[in-house]
């Protein structure tokens, strides 16, 4: 069955993009994006997923804030049907795990505060928990989120609380996938792509478990096209590249495969999913509710009593 969510998601306009810092190792601060060149292909992507029938809603940046338009880790939305009348949305907002990004949590929380949207968080301003949104998807009913990089354990916790759901951790060991957004992509019920190589043996294991049908990419392919960072619409995955190996098995799986080059926000350390913050996910479809929540841990690393 087709994905149900990936129809309306929220982008952050590009004005203020830069690379002034550098918090992951596809940074450099001594190469910048073309502003212009950036804008351009923003724009082609936001075209591309409202042609395919989404919906996108355009949140403004900040100056100070060069990585906000990775609207991806502005937090975790979630529509929430047994909440009855207009206030049905949700969002845990991200508590980023470096200061450099954490000015970008206001303004999102005060953007869909004004849309709608009821906001929460596991931790803020330094205090507790750090997550990261890119590192939370939902997947055979359960909540999988990425911890290590950039999301604390102690989150999952929080998340399973807050929203009712079994949230399933899994570590991430590579410094280059440092949210599981560039490790994992669900495509349908069955499927996702997957990038073991981005994550702790037991962790991927546990992952590969879960997805009765992955397509594994390698670390190569995972970090050379940031194909695993890519969003789907029904039938259509969106990508920033394809490798052959990868668009067959999609095809064949009667996936139709629509490239978008979004390079020079790979300079930044991302790309197309980074670029788009789902806003249907909802719980009782996707996510199974589980009254309270709970926690499946990362499993034990290996060599070590759990
Ligand atoms: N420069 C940003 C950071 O390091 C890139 C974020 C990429 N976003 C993503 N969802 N993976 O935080």
């Amino acid at each position: 069955m087709t994905l149900e969510w990936g129809r309306h998601y929220a982008m952050v306009e590009p004005s203020q993009f830069r690379v002034d810092y550098a918090i992951n190792p596809f940074m450099d601060p001594a190469v910048q994006p073309d502003p212009q060149l950036a804008t351009a292909q923003w724009q082609h992507l936001v075209e591309t997923l409202r042609s395919l029938g989404s919906t996108v809603d355009v949140v403004p940046g900040r100056a100070d804030s060069p990585d906000m338009v990775y609207a991806m880790n502005l937090g975790l939305a979630i529509l929430r049907p047994e909440w009855e009348g207009a206030g049905r949305r949700s969002m845990v907002m991200s508590h980023m795990r470096f200061p450099q990004r954490r000015n970008e949590t206001p303004s999102a929380q005060r953007w869909f505060e004004t849309h709608g949207f009821a906001t929460s968080y596991v931790g803020r301003e330094g205090v507790g928990a750090h997550f990261e949104a890119g590192d939370a998807f939902p997947f055979g009913g359960d909540l999988v989120v990425g911890v290590g990089p950039r999301t604390d354990e102690l989150a999952l916790k929080h998340l399973a609380a807050d929203l009712g759901v079994t949230v399933r951790g899994v570590k991430i060991t590579h410094p280059g996938m440092y949210h599981l957004d560039l490790a994992f992509c669900p495509l349908d019920e069955r499927r996702a792509i997957v990038c073991p190589d981005a994550l702790e043996p037991t962790s991927a294991a546990a992952l590969l478990a879960l997805v009765p049908e992955p397509l594994v990419i390698t670390e190569e392919e995972a970090i050379g096209t940031l194909c695993a960072n890519s969003v789907v619409v029904g039938r259509t995955v969106v990508m920033p590249a394809c490798p052959p190996r990868v668009r067959e098995q999609l095809e064949a799986w009667g996936f139709e495969v629509v490239l978008v080059d979004v390079s020079e926000f790979h300079l930044g350390g991302g790309s197309i999913r980074c670029l788009t913050n789902p806003l249907d996910i909802t719980l009782g479809r996707e996510l199974e509710a589980v009254p309270g929540g709970r926690v499946v841990a990362p499993p034990a690393e290996e060599g070590f009593a759990a």
